[in-house]
């Protein structure tokens, strides 16, 4: 599995500039010995230029293995946060640390060797419309210099795991909504990212594909992938019963482990108890996925 790059080569920075950093940087709080957070915000700010506040000190934790809900109305500063992770922005205040790395120090020129380590699923899915979904799915390891033979082992294995093998020569605008989200989640784990963002990924399908969709982020997350999903969707949310970190225009202002489902559940227990009988449509089959999984569940 792939993991976070040790700190980019240190260049030399002026004295004056790494005290401010470290002026402004307030203490971690990580417990000497103990892996540091995948995530980590403190007192973290964005306002952008036309004067709109994304974020307003949001202070959060994410560790590692986490499956983590980002929630709030319209503008309340998820997918500011999930730009954040990116580095597509850059915060007016506060610190960013990914795996214990500080943000701010990732340079521009290292800026795509850091995004390697995060996958990324949006709601719009942002395929290739010119390519076919095994060529979307290759194109991810390719751009991060994987070999042909590398793209041979690894690009029908995760298409497997998504339940698209029969849609390899399929171009994005054959595929349905749910199938076009399948594509861009298998793009993001390709790689097998130690940490998964979606930003609303339910929000262009049907609540039946929203299942499917979650499930499949949730076998992502049984691998020891940290995820972080940015919703709307309460329906969903109430259903998994995962950790909810909720934002107000920019603050947070909930941040719960639902500890409901503490036990460790096997994706098919998780896939059963989310298509509740209320929901399900009388004659669907309980578990109609039935690509091989990555695991062994008991
Ligand atoms: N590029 C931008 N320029 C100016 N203001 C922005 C920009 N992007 C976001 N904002 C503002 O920042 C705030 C947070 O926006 P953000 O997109 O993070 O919200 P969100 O929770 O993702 O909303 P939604 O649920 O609608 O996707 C909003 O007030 C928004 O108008
Ligand atoms: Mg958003």
């Amino acid at each position: 599995m792939a993991s976070f790059e040790p700190r980019a080569r240190s260049r030399p920075r002026s004295g004056g500039a790494s005290q401010m950093a470290a002026a402004r940087s307030p203490k971690r709080v990580v417990p000497a010995g103990a892996a540091p957070p995948v995530i980590e915000f403190r007192g973290v700010s964005k306002r952008y230029p036309s004067g709109d506040q994304g974020l307003d000190q949001a202070t959060f934790a994410v560790n590692r293995g986490e499956f983590v809900f980002l929630v709030g109305a319209t503008g309340s500063g998820k997918s500011t946060v999930i730009r954040l992770l990116i580095k597509e922005i850059e915060p007016t205040e506060g610190t960013i640390r990914v795996a214990g790395h500080d943000l701010e120090e990732i340079t521009r020129r290292r800026v795509p060797f850091y995004r390697r380590n995060i996958g990324v699923v949006f709601q719009d899915f942002k395929l290739l419309p010119g390519r076919t979904v095994y060529d979307n799915v290759a194109y991810a390891l390719q751009v991060t210099g994987g070999t042909r033979k590398e793209i041979r082992a690894k690009v029908p294995d995760i298409l497997r795991l998504t339940g698209l093998s029969t849609k390899l020569h399929n171009y994005p605008d054959q595929l349905s909504g749910g199938e076009q989200q399948r594509v861009s989640i298998a793009r993001a784990f390709v790689n097998h990212p130690p940490l998964l963002l979606a930003d609303e990924p339910t929000g262009n399908v049907d609540p039946e594909t929203s299942i499917d969709i979650m499930r499949l982020l949730y076998r992502i997350n049984r691998t020891g992938t940290t995820v972080l999903v940015a919703t709307h969707d309460q329906t969903m949310v109430d259903k998994m019963r995962r950790r909810v970190v909720e934002l107000s225009r920019g603050r947070i202002v909930r941040d719960e482990a639902a500890g409901l489902y503490t036990r460790d559940e096997s994706t098919r227990e998780f896939a059963r108890r989310m298509r509740s009988p209320a929901v399900r449509p009388p004659g669907v089959i309980v578990d109609p996925l039935e690509e091989p999984v990555l695991e062994e569940e008991a």
